[in-house]
């Protein structure tokens, strides 16, 4: 990387969105370009932090309240955070991470309904602040998002993938209320494309910054 610059990107979007897919196919190009990175994901990323996804997204636990949900996506992104995220950062790698704040910030503060504000001011004594340099937010259409899930066969289905075209669509007007508020920091990639497509403008993204 130019002028040793430390760089954290996170990658949001819908189910759906292709996300998966395409993060595979970034680490396979960062790999060809011998850059020291690491790729990672929340809920999960170090062992912790994986136990807690499994209780946040056992599709039995339908009686969790949602701000015991989201204090557990907070706890799993703290140690995620000082375990993996930093200790990479120190090392000068490129670190991009498959979801971030602002899922709990979309997911549990808009469409479950605590406030976007107060998920986001809850999750600032896990993070102590920090937030990427860059989040790519792959934008599809629900429908064409629910359409994707159902010709998956091979996809562990969790919680929330058990909810309805409704509630796709609120995690998008979320979304789109994050882009609005953070222009700065938010870039929105169009994922009805082909993943090819979505992969390229991703890529383009990440190394307009390196
Ligand atoms: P993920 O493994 O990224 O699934 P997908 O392949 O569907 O993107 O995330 C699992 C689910 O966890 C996803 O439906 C969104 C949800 N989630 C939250 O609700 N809040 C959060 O803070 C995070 C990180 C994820």
């Amino acid at each position: 990387m130019s002028n040793n610059k430390t760089l954290v990107i996170s990658i949001e979007g819908g189910d759906g969105a292709g996300k998966s897919t395409v993060i595979e196919l970034i680490a396979v190009h960062l790999q060809e370009l011998s850059l020291p990175f690491i790729i990672t994901r929340e809920p999960g990323g170090v062992r912790i932090s994986e136990q807690i996804r499994s209780i946040t997204l056992d599709k039995n636990l339908q009686e969790m309240d949602v701000r015991t949900e989201a204090l557990l996506f907070a706890a799993a992104r703290r140690q995620h955070l000082v375990e993996k995220v930093k200790p990479a950062v120190e090392q000068g790698k490129l670190v991009i991470i498959d979801r971030f704040v602002d899922s709990s910030m979309v997911y549990q503060g808009y469409v479950r309904g605590i406030g976007v504000d107060e998920v986001y001011n809850m999750n600032l004594f896990a993070t102590e602040g920090f937030l990427p340099d860059l989040t790519l937010y792959l934008d599809v259409d629900p429908k064409v998002g629910l359409d994707r899930i159902a010709q998956n066969p091979d996809r562990e289905i969790n919680k929330l993938d058990l909810e309805g075209l409704h509630f796709h669509e609120r995690v998008r007007e979320g979304y789109l209320s994050l882009v609005e508020r953070f222009p700065n920091r938010i870039v929105t990639i169009d994922a009805n494309q082909s993943v090819e497509a979505v992969t390229n403008a991703v890529i383009k993204e990440i190394e307009l910054r390196l």
